[in-house]
């Protein structure tokens, strides 16, 4: 088992991820905007904690600087970071907190996958992404929110062909509501409502799940009360031609 570097690892479900990553015998770094989690998960579980804001380019390179210090190379990396929009859907946008849930839920998906590739390819690595059931379906959270976990999803299921070739795995792990600070006064309405969470527990249960597969842009959904599902997407359409036969397109791009 190598290193893995989780980000959001201070706390509710990227701090389950290292708990169970270390139980399986991988060397953690626990990567949190919040320098004290960080180190409070890190001491916790035998692991190395480095503060980064993953909204940042410069903050992912140090925290992939500071495994690969510690532990030589990367075999493991869990995108957990992640924050409500506090984007409600009403006209006069607070484009502060906009560029905010795009910085930390969507850019720092791109940033994390960008300042990681060399180790992880070092390795044949892989990567796991947390995004939400948000990405699926409409109704499980407000839109900016919706919008930056789908763009997590279709970037990793882009982003699957060109890292095949370097032997590199990315999938998404898309919960429902998870019982973790991050609900908010919602958790209370939820749990008023009897409505069942997933313990950060069984989310990590989840990454651990698809992370012990062998599949590469997939995207799967954890949901109380059932086990961890991959999700089936639709076929698109394949274009037609004027005599009416198919369209078939192959994958295009190749590994730089
Ligand atoms: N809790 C849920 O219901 C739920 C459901 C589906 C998906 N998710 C997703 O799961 C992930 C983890 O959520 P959670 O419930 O554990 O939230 P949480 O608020 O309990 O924990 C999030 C952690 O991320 C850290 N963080 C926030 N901004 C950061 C930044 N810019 N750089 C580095 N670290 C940062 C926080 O300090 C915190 O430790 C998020 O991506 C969230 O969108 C949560």
């Amino acid at each position: 088992m190598g290193a893995a570097l989780v980000t959001g690892g201070g706390g509710g479900i990227g701090a389950a991820i290292c708990a169970r990553l270390a139980a399986l015998g991988h060397a953690v770094v626990v990567a949190d905007l919040d320098p004290d989690a960080a180190e409070r998960v890190a001491k916790e579980i035998g692991g190395t904690a480095v503060r980064a804001d993953v909204a940042d380019p410069a903050g992912n390179a140090a925290m992939v600087a500071r495994a690969v210090d510690a532990h030589g190379s990367l075999d493991v990396l869990v995108l957990a970071a992640g924050i409500q929009s506090d984007v409600p859907p009403d006209p006069g946008i607070d484009t502060q907190r906009y560029h905010r849930a795009i910085g930390v839920n969507l850019d720092a998906v791109v940033f994390g996958v960008d300042a990681a590739l060399p180790s992880l390819q070092a390795a044949g690595g892989q990567i796991v992404v947390v995004a939400s059931l948000a990405a699926l379906g409409p109704e499980q959270a407000n839109p900016v929110y919706a919008l930056t976990k789908a763009a997590a999803v279709a970037y990793v299921r882009a982003m699957s062909t060109p890292l095949a070739p370097r032997g590199v795995r990315i999938n998404a792990v898309c919960p429902g509501f998870t019982d973790t600070p991050f609900l908010g006064i919602t958790g209370r309405l939820l749990r008023k409502q009897k409505i069942p969470l997933l313990t950060p527990d069984e989310v990590a249960g989840a990454v651990e799940t698809v992370a012990a597969g062998s599949g590469t842009g997939e995207a799967w959904t954890v949901v109380p009360g059932r086990p961890a599902q991959r999700y089936e997407f639709p076929d698109v359409p394949s274009s037609l031609r004027a005599d009416g036969t198919e369209v078939v397109l192959k994958p295009f791009m190749s590994a730089r």
